[in-house]
C-alpha cells in the first residue's frame, strides 16, 4: 500500500502548498458567458483532435472549429468527447486511444473527439486542477461552434472525463447558456483532492447534463485524501467493489505490472484502481453480453451481507456506457463486485437461510455449493460471524464468474473442528437440545438463493424426513421446492420447507 501512500503524500503535498486557488466564482461565470458568445476570437488553450479510423487523428484547428467537417465529423451522428486527467509525464495516456478506438469500433455511426490539454495537465496537482474551468470553457466554445454553423443539438453530445477530466467535462457544461443542456456526461473515477465536499457549482454535478453517471474506483483515503471523490456527484454513482480500492491492483502485482511495462510497472500499480474506471467502461462497450450490474445500497458493508440485490423501482442499472438513463432528484450509490480483469462482470447472488434452533457460542463455519440447469459453483464457504439465533435469517452475498442458470440443487456442509466438537463433547450435557451420537444438530428452517441479475429466488426443500437437520462433518442435499418451478418464482421464500416425497 506504501505506493499510494507515496502518491497520496504527493497529493497532500501540493494541497498544503498552494490548493487555496481552486474556488471558482459563480458570479463572473455568466460574464464570462457573455464573452464566450461574442468573442469570435475565442483562443482555445485545450486542442481538440477528431478521432479517426486506425488511431489516426485530425487536429482541430482552435481558431477555426467549423473546420470540424474537413476532419470527418458527421452531424447525424452523436458526439463523444473525451478529456483526460492530470498528467505527471506530459504524455498522452495510452487509455485515451483505446477507449477511443473501442468506442469508434463498436459504435459505428459516431464522432469521437479527444481533448488534449496536456499542457496545463502536466503541472502541479493543483495547478492542474485550476485549469479544469478554462478546459470546461473550451470545450463549452467548441459545442457552441457547432450549435451556430450546424444547429448541431448539444443533447447529442456525451462528455466522459478521467480524474481532473470528469470535473472539466462538469464545468463544459455548467457554462454552457440556453435551455438545452448536453446529453449526457460520464465521470471516471472523478479526482477527489480539492474536489470533495466542494458545491456543486466547484465540481462535477447532476445539474450539469440532462444524465450524469460516475464510476468511483480508487477512494481509499489516506491522511484523508482520496484519489478518487468518495461523494456522489451523478444521478448514478457506482461503486465496484467497494469503490475504494480494485481487484488485481495490490501491491503484489507490482511484480507482474514490472515485467509488462518495466520501470514504468510501478506507476501502472499507482495508477491501476484509478484507471480502472476506463476499462470497466471500456468493458461494458466491447462486451455486450456481458454487461455488469449494480444495485443501489447504503453502504459497502451492507453490500456485502448481500441484502441489496433488489432491481424494483430503479434500485439496480447497468454500469457503463448501456445505462438506463433513469433521472431521479438525488444520487444513487449503486454497487457491485466485479473480476480483476476483462470481462469484469460478476453474477451476484444472495444466500438466505434461517435455522430453528438456536447455538451459542458457536460460530459455525458452513460452505454451499450450488448446480444449476448450467453451471455448478463450487465449494463456496459462508463465514457465520455471529451466534446463531433461532428463527433469524441470515443473508450473505455469493458472488460467481457464471451464469449457473436456473437453481436445481444445493449443497450444504458444516465444517467440523477437532477443537470444536471437544467443546461440543463438553458442553452437550446442558443444552436441551442436541444430535445424535454426540454430533450437534442445526435445523434448517428455511433456505433460499436469489439471483441479482434475473431476479429470480429459489427456495430449497429437504430431500427427506430429518433433511433439514445438519450434522458436523456431513452433506445436506437440499432440492428446488416442489411447487418452485423455473416460471414461477416469485417471494416462495415465505413458505415453510415442504418435503418432496
Ligand atoms: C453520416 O452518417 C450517416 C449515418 O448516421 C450516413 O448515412 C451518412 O452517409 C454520413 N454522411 C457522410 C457525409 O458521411
Ligand atoms: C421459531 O419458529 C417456530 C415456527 O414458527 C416456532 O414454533 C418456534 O417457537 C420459534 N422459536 C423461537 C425460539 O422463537
Amino acid at each position: 500500500m506504501s505506493v499510494v501512500k507515496i502518491l497520496c503524500c504527493l497529493l497532500l503535498t501540493y494541497h498544503l502548498n498552494d490548493g487555496k486557488k481552486i474556488k471558482g466564482n459563480k458570479a463572473v461565470d455568466s460574464k464570462q458567458r457573455e464573452v464566450l458568445r461574442l468573442k469570435e476570437s475565442y483562443v482555445s488553450s485545450s486542442i481538440f483532435r477528431m478521432f479517426l479510423e486506425g488511431e489516426d487523428n485530425c487536429k482541430l484547428d482552435p481558431r477555426q472549429l467549423h473546420t470540424l467537417t474537413s476532419c470527418g465529423f458527421n452531424s447525424s451522428n452523436p458526439l463523444i468527447i473525451i478529456t483526460h486527467g492530470w498528467s505527471l509525464d506530459g504524455m498522452m495516456e495510452s487509455w485515451v486511444l483505446r477507449l477511443a478506438t473501442t468506442l469508434k469500433t463498436n459504435l459505428i455511426d459516431i464522432n469521437v473527439v479527444i481533448t488534449d490539454w496536456l499542457s496545463l495537465a502536466h503541472q502541479n496537482y493543483p495547478t492542474a486542477a485550476q485549469s479544469t474551468r478554462t478546459v470546461g470553457k473550451d470545450i463549452t466554445h467548441l459545442l457552441h461552434s457547432l450549435q451556430v454553423h450546424y444547429q448541431y443539438p448539444v443533447r447529442k453530445v456525451h462528455l466522459i472525463g478521467y480524474s481532473l477530466g470528469a470535473h472539466i467535462s462538469g464545468f463544459a457544461g455548467s457554462y454552457l447558456d440556453g435551455s438545452e443542456k448536453i446529453g449526457r456526461i460520464t465521470g471516471l473515477d472523478p479526482a477527489g483532492p480539492l474536489f470533495e465536499g466542494m458545491s456543486p457549482t466547484d465540481r462535477l454535478s447532476p445539474d450539469d447534463a440532462e444524465f450524469v453517471d460516475a464510476i468511483h474506483t480508487f477512494t481509499q483515503e489516506h491522511l484523508g485524501l482520496s484519489v478518487g471523490i468518495k461523494q456522489a456527484v451523478a444521478h448514478y454513482d457506482f461503486y465496484p467493489n467497494g469503490g475504494d480500492f480494485q481487484p488485481g491492483c495490490d501491491l503484489h502485482s507490482i511484480y507482474e505490472h514490472i515485467s509488462q511495462y518495466g520501470l514504468l510497472g510501478f506507476e501502472q500499480t499507482v495508477k491501476c484502481a484509478h484507471e480502472r474506471s476506463v476499462h470497466l467502461f471500456m468493458d461494458s462497450v466491447m462486451n455486450k453480453d456481458k454487461q455488469s450490474m449494480a444495485y443501489r445500497c447504503s453502504d459497502k458493508s451492507a453490500f456485502e451481507k448481500g441484502i441489496c440485490l433488489d432491481c424494483r423501482k430503479n434500485r439496480c442499472n447497468t454500469l457503463g456506457y448501456n445505462i438506463r438513463k433513469v433521472r431521479s432528484g438525488t444520487s444513487k450509490r449503486l454497487y457491485l463486485n466485479t473480476r480483476s480483469q476483462m470481462p469484469y462482470k460478476l453474477y451476484h447472488y444472495q444466500f438466505r437461510i434461517k435455522f430453528v434452533n438456536q447455538m451459542e457460542g458457536i460460530e459455525p463455519s458452513l460452505t454451499i455449493s450450488l448446480t444449476g440447469t448450467k453451471e455448478e459453483s463450487g465449494d463456496l464457504p459462508i463465514t457465520v460471524t455471529e451466534n446463531i439465533l433461532a428463527n433469524k435469517t441470515y443473508t450473505f452475498l455469493i458472488t460467481l464468474d457464471r451464469d449457473l442458470g436456473d437453481l436445481m440443487l444445493l449443497k450444504l456442509h458444516w465444517e467440523g473442528s477437532a477443537l470444536w466438537k471437544n467443546m461440543w463433547n463438553r458442553v452437550q450435557n446442558f443444552i436441551p437440545w442436541g444430535g445424535r451420537e454426540g454430533n450437534p444438530l442445526l435445523t434448517v428452517g428455511s433456505i433460499s438463493v436469489k439471483a441479482g441479475e434475473t431476479q429470480e429466488r429459489t427456495s430449497f426443500c429437504a430431500m427427506t424426513n430429518d433433511g433439514q437437520h445438519l450434522e458436523v462433518s456431513q452433506d445436506k442435499v437440499f432440492v428446488r421446492c416442489k411447487e418452485d418451478t423455473p416460471k414461477q418464482h416469485r417471494r416462495k421464500h415465505n413458505k415453510r420447507l415442504a418435503l418432496v416425497p
